[in-house]
């Protein structure tokens, strides 16, 4: 291993690009642990990050990828040891730290997490940061009541990564789930992996009023800005938000009514920094009462050379599910 591939995002004057480079052992980051590299996974956040397009990595060069999954093969830290099979996602992975795009990761112990039994490698990275933060808005808006027997569920920016792995397992948990789309033709996709019906954003009538009709029991917002507004306008009493996203814009402009007369929570769900126990607790789920059921329909398989051109595509909102990072 002392050299393998690798995806470098560079600072060239002010501009940032990747390219697949060669890379060593002795520059990667410090960390206890080494493993080989199985897959890894395009994020949204990976795309603003490669491309400069959002100000995400604060030290160049830098390996990208937040997410990684696959074998140590040594380690200085006594909870891992050659051969386990581990995920490693979040905290400064491609952001601070070299990433996932390399066929080799160091990376520090308290970052990892051993790969649920019923998991595999390609499974942990089709879930990836995405099935990862989904997991953790549902078990978040679960301890804030929410229940199928509530009402329906939305799931906004519908073929993202995020929101695909969402619909799949609320469908599984039983809720009825209406899937908001720009993508006029992927409304059986997502029939197909567990939306009851789909609304077209393009038609959507969002109203002006500070409380409009009150329809979902919960919502799920990859979207952010006008979109996120809307959502707190048309909760129904004692409704809950799940903001998770900013796809569409950073801002929100809506009024107090609906939290003071609505009794409606808005809740935030954070993936990178979630304190470890309750980290394994949600890959728990991941791998049991959580687990998709249509992983092969949402995840497909790229390779490092095709990582310009699919972020390019991410940032126009052309992509559908999630992109694994096949690495060796
Ligand atoms: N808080 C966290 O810890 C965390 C973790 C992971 C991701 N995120 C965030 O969650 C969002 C989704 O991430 P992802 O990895 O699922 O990305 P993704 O696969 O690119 O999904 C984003 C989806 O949002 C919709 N969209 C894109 N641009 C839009 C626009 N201008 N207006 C309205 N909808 C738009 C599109 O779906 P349709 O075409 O179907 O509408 C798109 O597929 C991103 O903002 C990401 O940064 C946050």
């Amino acid at each position: 291993m002392d050299k393998f591939k690798a995806y470098r995002i560079f600072n060239e004057n002010n501009k940032i690009s990747g390219r697949v480079v060669t890379a060593e052992r002795d520059e990667l980051a410090a960390g206890e642990v080494v493993f080989k590299t199985a897959y890894s996974s395009v994020n949204y956040k990976d795309a603003l990050a490669a491309t400069g397009t959002g100000k995400i990595i604060r030290n160049y060069p830098l390996i990208g990828g937040i997410d990684a999954a696959g074998t140590v093969v040594s380690s200085s830290d006594s909870r891992y040891k050659a051969g386990d099979k581990i995920i490693c996602t979040s905290y400064d992975m491609g952001v601070a730290h070299d990433g996932g795009y390399s066929e080799y990761c160091r990376v520090p112990a308290d970052w990892v997490v051993p790969l649920p039994t019923d998991l595999s490698l390609f499974e942990a990275m089709a879930l990836g940061t995405a099935g990862y933060t989904a997991a953790l808005a549902i078990h978040l808006l679960e301890q804030n009541d929410m229940d199928p027997a509530n009402g329906k569920v939305l799931v906004n920016g519908a073929t993202g990564g995020v929101a695909t792995l969402c619909i799949d397992m609320l469908a599984r948990l039983g809720y009825q789930i209406t899937a908001v789309t720009g993508k006029d033709g992927e409304h059986e996709f997502l029939k197909k992996i567990g939306a009851t019906e789909v609304l077209s954003r393009k038609t959507l009538n969002m109203g002006s009023r500070p409380l409009e009709k009150a329809l979902w029991a919960a919502a799920f917002d990859s979207v952010g800005g006008e979109q996120l507004a809307w959502l707190t306008r048309t909760m129904q009493p004692h409704g809950v938000i799940a903001s998770f996203g900013n796809a569409g814009g950073i801002e929100l402009k809506t009024t107090v009514l609906p939290f003071i007369l609505r009794g409606v929570r808005l809740i935030g769900v954070d993936s990178g920094f979630t304190p470890m126990p309750l980290r394994r607790k949600v890959w728990g789920r991941l791998a049991t009462d959580l687990k998709p059921r249509h992983l092969d329909e949402i995840a497909f398989t790229i390779t490092m050379d095709d990582l310009p051109g699919y972020f390019e595509k991410m940032l126009k909102a052309g992509t559908r599910g999630r992109a694994v990072v096949r690495i060796s």
